[in-house]
């Protein structure tokens, strides 16, 4: 038997695309303009990439328009287009420790993470959708009369895609499976924090064959080229994932021109942890599902709900486990937290942090800055946190857990419910009756029981309430990346 030893440290890979891509073509911004991306776990700039605006993203849509209209993707069987998705997840899967290394560079996150979850689970959305590209289809419909009535789903258009930081490159596959397999070409703008793996994968995709044009990507910031994308009359549909109060501002600006909008956006999500489950395996759920991505997750297991009963055993193993958590270097295959993705977002936690202890909840572990270079930030507990402080109310988007004592079924539903947000939520139980009495009575979009952000390309995924709007991954993504016609012809009198 031979064994890979894997190295122990990965190495930066070389930047290789740093353009706007409009048809196939790698360009400089129209204004010449560029911006920094910068390492988070170094401070230090990795490159200078092209800045767009406006102007860039009217060339951009203007290349996806006449892919749409005149280009041999609106011709290609759905098959073949499926048979391009599957050769781009391929080169994926070829490049996958290049594309790894790329994420690590410019997010942060731990390498292994990069390898293990965010290349596997981007490559499957790909391959997932492309065996959708030949099976999107419409119904016979028996209507009243002598008529032969048909539906068809058809492709939207331009789809505007405006993605964020924490995943760039998963969001990326999450964002063009569905627009891809049902025939829509794509402008998309990176988060302005990791251009990179976008620009890659965009890149291989013209490898891969994907006509010029179909594929898109303007890099810059929200303001300026996510706006103009949102404004853009030749968009027909934009999909986002980021802040709620982003959204807000997009679907004002989005009303002019009557976008079709789907939004996966913030959580609070409760995890949910009764007395009678396994506890060893809830206490590992909590972890993983708080500070997984350096608890940089939409669906991050936010508020942490106990029972009253095992409160006090439950949170001494935690934080025991939270402590032994190894911080460093992203490129060390050892490490299993990274920096926080920029200083925006470092200030923001530690202002979360300050303000949880100003407002009396006990800090049990972590609450520092680690180290003095790069945006690390220890892994944070707090206990005796009340419903109605800021950090049990509000999305923090950093490692920072709050744990809430509850005593019976009634109270925590009612209690987890009690937010604007409806992404997630999780069950630890040993009693079946009970999981799916909570699962159904959980306002969310996914309901994990005795496991936590497990992910699948086939399980929809998105939020109730505040959490967003539409569905992504599986068959119901499909529905918004589509078009339904009806077709009435007459038929002769039976
Ligand atoms: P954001 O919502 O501002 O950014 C997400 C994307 O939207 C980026 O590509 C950005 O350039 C773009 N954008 C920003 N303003 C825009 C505008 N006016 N028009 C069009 N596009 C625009 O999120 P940000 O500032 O990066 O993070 C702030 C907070 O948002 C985080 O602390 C976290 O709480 C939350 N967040 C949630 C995410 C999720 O997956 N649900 C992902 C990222 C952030
Ligand atoms: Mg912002």
């Amino acid at each position: 038997m031979s064994s890979v030893v894997e190295p122990r440290t990965f190495a930066a890979p070389k930047i290789r695309q740093t353009g706007i891509l409009i048809g196939d073509e790698f360009r400089s911004s129209v204004s010449g303009k560029t911006f920094a991306t910068v390492n988070p776990a170094t401070e230090e700039v990795i490159c200078q990439v092209a800045e767009g605006d406006a102007a860039d993203v009217d060339l951009a849509v203007r290349a996806a328009r006449a892919a749409f209209e005149t280009g041999p993707w609106s011709r290609m069987d759905g098959r073949d287009r499926g048979r391009l998705m599957n050769k781009l997840a391929d080169l994926a899967e070829k490049h996958l420790d290049e594309l790894a290394a790329l994420e690590t560079l410019d997010n942060g996150k731990p390498i292994n993470d990069a390898r293990a979850a965010d290349l596997p689970l981007a490559i499957d959305c790909l391959r997932y959708y492309a065996g959708w590209a030949d099976k999107i289809k419409g119904d016979t419909v028996p209507i009243r009369g002598d008529y032969f009535c048909y539906t068809r789903r058809e492709p939207i258009g331009v789809c505007g895609q405006i993605i964020p930081w924490n995943f760039p490159l998963l969001m990326v596959a999450w964002k063009w499976g569905p627009a891809l397999a049902t025939g829509n070409t794509i402008v998309i703008k990176p988060a302005e924090q990791t251009p990179l793996s976008c620009l890659r994968m965009a890149e291989l995709a013209l490898e891969a064959g994907f006509p010029p044009g179909v594929i898109n990507v303007v890099p810059g910031f929200g303001p300026t080229a996510g706006a103009a994308l949102v404004a853009h009359p030749q968009v027909d549909k934009i999909a986002f994932t980021g802040e709620g109060t982003t959204a807000k501002i997009i679907m004002r600006e989005a009303a002019d021109t009557l976008k079709r909008l789907t939004f996966e956006l913030g959580g609070k999500s409760p995890n949910i942890v009764f007395a009678d489950a396994d506890l060893d395996a809830a206490i590992a759920g909590a972890e993983f599902g708080l500070f997984f991505n350096q608890g940089q997750c939409c669906c991050a297991g936010s508020r942490l709900f106990v029972e009253e009963s095992v409160h006090d055993e439950f949170v001494e193993k935690l934080i025991r486990r939270t402590r032994q958590r190894v911080l460093g270097n992203p490129f060390d295959t050892e490490t299993q937290q990274g920096p926080q993705v920029d200083q925006a977002q470092f200030d923001k936690i530690m202002g979360y942090i300050d303000r949880g202890q100003a407002q009396g909840a006990n800090c049990v572990t972590g609450g520092q800055r680690f180290g003095n270079r790069g945006y690390f930030i220890e892994p944070t507990v707090f206990t005796n946190v009340h419903d109605q402080m800021d950090i049990a109310r509000e999305e923090i988007f950093g490692p920072v857990l709050s744990i809430l004592k509850f005593k019976d079924v009634a109270e925590v539903t009612q209690r987890a419910n009690n937010t604007c947000y409806g992404l997630a939520a999780a069950v630890w139980t040993r009693d079946v009756q009970k999981a799916h009495q909570m699962a159904h009575a959980l306002r969310a979009g996914t309901v994990w029981v005795n496991c936590y952000d497990v992910f699948d390309a086939a399980a929809p995924f998105g939020g109730f309430k505040m959490s967003g709007i539409g569905r992504e991954l599986g068959e119901a993504g499909l529905a918004n990346y589509t078009e339904l016609k009806t077709v009435t012809m007459a038929m002769p009198p039976r």
